[in-house]
């Protein structure tokens, strides 16, 4: 049988700890398929080069048949040239002293140069999930700053921030993650997000359940279960000194996988797109909201059932986000 067209996979910050595990899953047919040629683009900063170097060195030596080479560059023009499909990771920590508005700053502008360039060189339906913090509104700048590209291929990653919450509701039910479906993440991918279970189901002793009956606790999952999830990458840098990468690589490729061959039927998954109006948030904010995907296009879940409770933590978040969008809009616009 005749292999298929190899595609050209973008990864920033390619230097840094989550593409040290994502790139391995990638060119391990993870995401794309197993009969999936690639090539590699790789990109980061000049002084990153000489690690880059290090890890085309281990993708050699991984001797795995899908990739058809590599390009390691510090250009992004070259980087995101023909790409079909882009994970944006690379972008500046938070260090000491550094104040939220500064590294928002900082890493708007990496999104706007990136944007330009994927407008310029990258393929009409390039897909771009956004990772590097704050990831839903670099998507916001780095669409903005794309214009020739549809808003839709532009998503950010709260993934990892489901996938914490699923497994937490399946330990505490003492059942297989794989039985835990539809828990969705509304919102920013911060400490103001909306981990909901409100429509979210398991399977228990062969029974296909709510997680309020199932839990039977709603003070617990309406406190505690949220602040957990909330705080939860807060809690791995305290433990490991660092933050989440072997999870976050792991979200960032069920993300895309999700995206690229489509949502089971009756499941849904928490993306952060841009928003239409659904659920009353404001148009065009990259949004968190449970989405279906099927031919690589995504639709955000309609008609699920929104609390008082569940409304108050929606606008929380939206707001959050209106002003982030808006200090960023400023900082790109200087
Ligand atoms: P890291 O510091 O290990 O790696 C970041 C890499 O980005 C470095 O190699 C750095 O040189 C590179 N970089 C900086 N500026 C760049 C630019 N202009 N172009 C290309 N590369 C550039 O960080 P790590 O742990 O890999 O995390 C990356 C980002 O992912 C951080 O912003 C982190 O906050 C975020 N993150 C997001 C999560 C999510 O759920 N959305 C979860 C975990 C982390």
């Amino acid at each position: 049988m005749a292999q298929k067209a190899p595609i050209r996979i973008v990864v920033t910050g390619a230097a840094g700890q989550i593409a040290y595990s994502l790139i391995q899953m990638i060119a391990n047919g993870d995401v794309f398929g197993k009969d999936q040629p690639i090539y590699l683009h790789l990109l980061d900063i000049p002084v990153a080069m000489g690690v880059l170097e290090g890890v085309c060195m281990e993708i050699d030596d991984l001797a795995l048949p899908l990739v058809k080479g590599y390009v390691k560059t510090v250009e992004p023009e070259e980087a995101f040239k023909d790409a079909d499909a882009a994970f944006l990771v690379g972008s500046m920590p938070r260090r000491e002293g550094m104040e939220r508005k500064d590294l928002l700053a900082a890493n708007v502008k990496i999104f706007k140069v990136q944007g330009q360039a994927l407008d310029k060189y990258a393929k009409k339906d390039v897909k771009v999930l956004v990772v590097g913090n704050p990831a839903n509104t670099n998507a916001f700048i780095c669409s903005y700053y794309a214009p020739s590209i549809p808003k839709e291929n532009f998503t950010a990653m709260t993934r990892l921030d489901q996938n914490r919450a699923q497994s937490f509701i399946a330990k505490q039910l003492g059942i297989c993650v794989s039985h835990v479906q539809n828990v969705t993440i509304w919102g920013n991918h911060s400490s103001t997000q909306f981990p909901d279970v409100i429509n979210a189901k398991v399977l228990q002793n062969s029974k296909l359940m709510g997680v309020y009956d199932a839990i039977k606790d709603t003070k617990w999952l309406e406190s505690d279960f949220i602040k957990t999830i909330q705080t939860r990458g807060a809690a791995v840098i305290k433990a490991r000194k660092m933050s989440s990468a072997m999870s976050a690589a792991k979200a960032a490729v069920d993300h895309m996988h999700d995206w690229w061959h489509g949502t089971s039927n009756g499941n849904w998954v928490s993306m952060a797109v841009v928003s239409d109006g659904s659920y009353g948030i404001p148009k065009d904010l990259v949004f968190s909201f449970p989405v279906t995907i099927s031919n690589k296009k995504w639709e955000i879940v309609q008609g699920l059932n929104i609390t008082d409770f569940a409304r108050s933590k929606l606008d929380f978040t939206a707001n959050e986000l209106v002003e982030e969008k808006n200090e960023a809009e400023i900082v790109c616009s200087a």
